[in-house]
C-alpha cells in the first residue's frame, strides 16, 4: 500500500510482485486512482483493475471496498482488450462493491464548487458521493445490474437531482448517461459474484494473494489529514473490510513511499517547497496528476507521517520509489519531526497538520545516475546512507529500491 498521499508507484510494485501471487485484488478507491506501469515501451494507466491483469494465469478482483464508474471502466477494459489482454475470464468484480453513477460526479463537482476556497480537490470522481451513499444506505450496487436495476437506478438519480437542483447547478447528463447505461451492460459479460467467499477458498487452498492499495494513508478517511482525504478505508485494515479477509490473514504489508513527498488537491503539506527545488523535482519526478493531469505539490521525504503510517498499517517492510528522481542533488532534506503552531516540537503525528513547520536534518546527495544500476552493490555510499537513516527513523526494512520507471529498473536488496 501507499503509505503518504498515493502517487507513490504502487502500479509497479504490484506488476513487479505479481509473478509470486495467484491473486492481486483492489480492496478501495476506484477510478480516482491512476496506476501507471510501464513495459516493453508501453505504458498503461490502471483505473479501477489490478495492475495484475498484465500476466496470464493470475485471478484479478476489484473487491467490496471499490467504487466502480461502469462508463470508464469500460473504457479501460476497452484499451486493455484492445492492446490483446483478454479480461473476462480474469477479472473478477465483487457484487457488493458500489456503483458510481453519473450524478455521483456531478454532485461531486457540485460540493466542490458550494466548498469554494474550502474545496477537498479531488479528482472529480464521483468518489465522495458514491462512498457516501453506501454510508447512507441507499448506493447501488453491482449485484444490482443483475436484478431490479432500472427502478433502483431511477430512484437514486432522481434524488441526486433534487440535491443538483437545490444547489443551483447547471449539468446536461443525456451524453454521459448513455454511455454509463452502455458501461453498465457491458459489465454484465465479467464474473459478477461474491469475491469475498472465492478469495477465501483461495486462501484456504493455499494461494497466496496480493490486495492492492489505492490512493495512501494519508488520504484514508479515518487517518488522513480529515476533511482533505477520499472517502474509502486506504489503509491495511481497508484489506480486511474491503476483500472481507480476517486480520489473521493478513501477512506482508509493504509500505510504498518516494524517495520524497507529494500531494494532489487541497490539504495540509508541513513539508511542501514554494521554490525552485520543489519545481526542480516536480520536472524530474514528472509529477503531474496521472487522473487529473495536475501540478503535485512537492516536498522532502516527511519521516514524522511515513512513522505514523508504518504503525497503522503495520508495515512489515518498505519499497522506495523514484529514488532516482534525487540524483542530481547535492543535499537532500529529511523531516525528521514538526514544530507545531504554539512552538512545541513533535515526532507524532498531530491531530492537524495545518500549520507545522518542518524540522530537517541534511543528508549528503549522491549527484551520479542511478537509473542503469541493477544491484545493491552499485549503489553509491551516500544512497545507502539516505536508505539507512530512513530505515533507523522507520523501524522497518527497505527490501526494494526503485531506480527509474520500467519494470527492470527495481533493485532487491
Ligand atoms: P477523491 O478521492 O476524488 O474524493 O479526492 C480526495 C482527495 O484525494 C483529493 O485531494 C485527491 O487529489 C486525492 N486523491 C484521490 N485519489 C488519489 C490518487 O490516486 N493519488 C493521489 N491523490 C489522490
Amino acid at each position: 500500500m501507499g503509505i503518504v498521499f498515493g502517487d507513490e508507484g504502487k502500479g509497479k510494485v504490484v506488476d513487479f510482485f505479481t509473478p509470486r501471487y495467484d491473486v492481486i485484488a483492489r480492496f478501495a478507491g476506484g477510478c480516482n486512482a491512476g496506476h501507471t506501469i510501464i513495459f516493453d515501451g508501453k505504458k498503461f494507466v490502471l483505473r479501477s483493475i489490478p495492475s495484475g491483469i498484465f500476466s496470464e494465469n493470475k485471478v484479478n478482483i476489484i473487491g467490496n471496498g471499490c467504487v466502480i464508474a461502469p462508463d470508464l471502466f469500460m473504457d479501460e477494459a476497452g484499451e486493455l482488450e484492445r492492446a490483446g489482454y483478454s479480461l473476462t475470464d480474469r477479472l473478477h468484480i465483487s457484487r457488493r462493491a458500489h456503483l458510481i453513477l453519473p450524478t455521483h460526479r456531478l454532485l461531486d463537482r457540485a460540493y466542490e464548487q458550494a466548498k469554494g476556497k474550502n474545496k477537498v480537490g479531488t479528482t472529480g470522481k464521483g468518489i465522495g458521493p458514491a462512498y457516501s451513499d453506501k454510508a447512507a444506505r441507499v448506493g447501488l450496487r453491482v449485484g444490482d445490474i443483475l436484478s431490479g436495476f432500472d427502478e433502483k437506478y431511477k430512484t437514486l438519480k432522481a434524488a441526486h437531482e433534487r440535491i443538483l437542483h437545490d444547489l443551483h447547478y447547471d449539468y446536461d447528463l443525456k451524453e454521459v448517461e448513455e454511455k454509463w447505461l452502455e458501461g453498465v451492460e457491458y459489465m454484465r459479460r465479467f464474473h459478477l459474484n461474491d469475491t469475498e467467499i472465492e478469495i477465501n477458498r483461495m486462501l484456504d487452498g493455499g494461494k497466496n494473494v496480493l490486495a492492492e492499495g489505492a490512493q495512501g494513508t494519508m488520504l484514508d478517511i479515518d487517518h488522513g489529514t480529515y476533511p482533505f482525504v477520499s472517502s474509502s478505508s486506504t489503509t491495511s485494515g481497508g484489506v480486511c473490510t474491503g476483500l472481507g479477509v480476517a486480520p489473521s490473514r493478513i501477512g506482508e504489508v509493504f509500505g510504498i513511499f518516494k524517495a520524497y513527498s507529494t500531494r494532489v488537491g487541497s490539504g495540509p503539506f508541513p513539508v511542501e517547497l514554494f521554490d525552485a527545488t520543489g519545481d526542480k523535482i516536480r520536472k524530474i519526478g514528472g509529477e503531474y496528476g496521472a487522473v487529473t493531469g495536475r501540478n503535485r505539490r512537492c516536498g522532502w521525504i516527511d519521516l514524522v507521517a511515513l512513522r505514523y503510517a508504518v504503525v497503522i498499517n503495520g508495515v512489515t517492510q518498505l519499497v522506495m520509489m523514484k529514488s532516482d528522481v534525487l540524483d542530481d542533488f547535492p543535499t537532500i532534506k529529511a523531516c525528521t519531526a514538526y514544530i507545531l503552531p504554539d512552538g512545541t516540537q513533535t515526532t507524532d503525528m498531530p491531530y492537524d497538520t495545518a500549520g507545522c513547520k518542518p524540522v530537517y536534518t541534511d543528508i549528503k546527495g549522491w549527484q551520479t545516475d542511478i537509473t542503469g544500476m541493477r544491484s545493491e552493490a552499485e549503489l553509491p555510499a551516500e544512497l545507502k546512507d539516505y536508505i539507512a537513516f530512513i530505515e533507523k527513523a522507520l523501524g522497518r526494512p527497505v527490501k526494494i529500491v526503485s531506480v527509474g520507471p520500467d519494470r527492470e529498473a527495481t533493485i532487491m536488496r
